[in-house]
């Protein structure tokens, strides 16, 4: 069958019948049939339709290089005439795997010496959980097991990640969270800093893990984890003061520190590493998503030297690792596109060009009637929608007011996601300035008409 000679109505019908897809609502999916996305080059993408489309969400925040790179698809296809397969398990391994391996060496902050490879940020999130759990029991202190995350957070879906999520709509699966994963509030100012300034409420929100470890004993709890800005719950950026906090919190009670970099790495906030942008220093580092700009299904966790070093003297065999972990085309191809970080200084681009002009840009949407904040990051950037800006008054969930410009942004050729009443923007890392105005037009338009059909003005 030769899907690309299908008409669109064929592909979604097809597409319907067959296939479950993720965070989805399949009876709403039978009513309107999926965009089919057929190509994609740089910072577009084209529908089987042949419309051209800005991803200002660059996929799922992850083809930081930008689409179209066939130096990565010529990698994949050397790679996998080599040898198209091989696993790291009961001591073999790969070249690619071992290339990476010191790449990310390099790239990561100083003391992480170790990588422990994945296939997604999901398996990533779990691998954390066993090599911390781990580490605590080879230290005999095996009631050392309770991991601190946050509300709003996102860790991924599988059971144990999706434990870590901080939102009910991912416990809903009978007996989650797992035991032993507990949820404190976050850093969102915008939404619950009441009069505080934002430095005061970021000292204040970063206190509640010191109140949480309290409440539980240090001795029970094994480590805290964050994602330097929360992504998936809206883009919560969080006070300067929040982290340095935490990780003084996390240092006086001999708790590990987690810094979920599957989002904020590889460049997107304008440094290597989220952590490097708030100036912690964590235990263990998720990575996933741009360490192949999604050209490859790959995700990691970094070690540092503090707690690689018990796993390996004190360790024995670890019975944990996939199939397809460190697997050699997937290495190859993110060790590719590292290298085209590396020589298109795309960190620099962002934290000294573009992620300034974002910024600059998405600041002219403060007067905007429908924008109650604005916040970027790097090459992250949200627009927060109230219905009284003066007020802090936040939207009914009801009128679900974020979808409906979500929708509008759809009929608009434009990607750009709705979180709570959040619309955020992830562009590829290689967006240029005069691509940033395209994409604020298409964000601007897709307000004007949110604002009309809501009557605000
Ligand atoms: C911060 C964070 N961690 C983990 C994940 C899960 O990654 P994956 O979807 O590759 O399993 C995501 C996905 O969006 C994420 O945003």
């Amino acid at each position: 069958m030769n899907l690309a000679e299908k008409s669109t109505a064929e592909l979604q019908r097809l597409d319907s019948n067959h296939y479950l897809h993720p965070f989805t609502d399949p009876k709403a999916l039978l009513k309107k049939g999926a965009r089919v996305i057929s190509s994609a080059d740089g910072i577009y993408i084209w529908d089987s339709d042949g419309e051209k489309i800005l991803d200002a969400m660059a996929g799922l925040w992850c083809v930081n290089v930008g689409y179209g790179r066939e130096v990565l698809s010529r990698i994949a296809y050397e790679q996998s005439k080599e040898l198209p397969y091989y696993n790291s398990f009961f001591k073999t391994t790969t070249p690619p795997a071992i290339a990476l391996a010191e790449k990310l060496v390099e790239v990561t902050p100083d003391g992480f010496n170790q990588v422990f490879y994945t296939n997604s940020g999901s398996e990533a999130n779990d691998t954390v959980i066993r090599t911390v759990r781990r580490y605590w029991r080879l230290l005999e202190k095996p009631e050392k097991r309770i991991i601190i995350s946050r509300k709003r957070a996102y860790h991924g879906s599988t059971v144990a990640a999706a434990s870590l999520c901080g939102d009910s709509i991912y416990h809903e699966m009978d007996g989650l969270p797992i035991p032993d994963i507990v949820h404190i509030d976050c850093p969102y100012w915008y939404g619950e800093g009441g009069d505080l300034t934002p430095d005061e409420f970021g000292l204040k929100s970063a206190q509640s893990l010191e109140s949480k470890i309290k409440e539980l004993g240090p001795e029970k709890v094994a480590a805290f984890i964050g994602e330097p800005i929360q992504g998936a719950g809206g883009l919560i950026v969080p006070p300067d003061t929040y982290w340095p906090e935490i990780q003084r919190i996390c240092e006086k009670y001999g708790i590990l520190l987690i810094s979920d970099e599957v989002i904020c790495g590889f460049g997107r906030t304008g440094n290597w590493f989220g952590c490097e942008t708030y100036g912690f220093l964590p235990d263990l580092m998720p990575i996933a998503k741009g360490l192949s700009s999604g050209y490859m299904p790959i995700g990691g966790v970094m070690i540092h030297d503090r707690i690689a070093e018990v796993l390996i003297k004190k360790g024995g065999e670890f019975s944990h690792g996939y199939t397809y972990s460190g697997h050699p085309v997937a290495c190859a191809v993110a060790l590719g596109n590292l290298k085209i970080i590396e020589e298109e200084q795309l960190v620099e681009k962002v934290a000294k060009e573009t992620g300034p002009y974002l910024k600059k840009r998405w600041q002219e949407f403060e007067n905007h009637p429908l924008v109650g904040e604005v916040r970027t990051v790097g090459m992250l950037g949200a627009i927060e929608l109230v219905e009284d800006k003066d007020k802090r008054k936040f939207f009914d969930s009801s009128m679900k007011v974020g979808d409906t410009c979500r929708d509008f942004c759809v009929e608009n050729n434009l990607v750009m996601r709705a979180l709570h009443d959040a619309m955020v923007v992830s562009p590829p890392l290689t967006i240029t300035v005069e691509q940033i105005d395209e994409m604020f037009d298409l964000v601007k338009l897709c307000l004007d008409l949110t604002a009309d059909k809501f009557g605000i003005s």
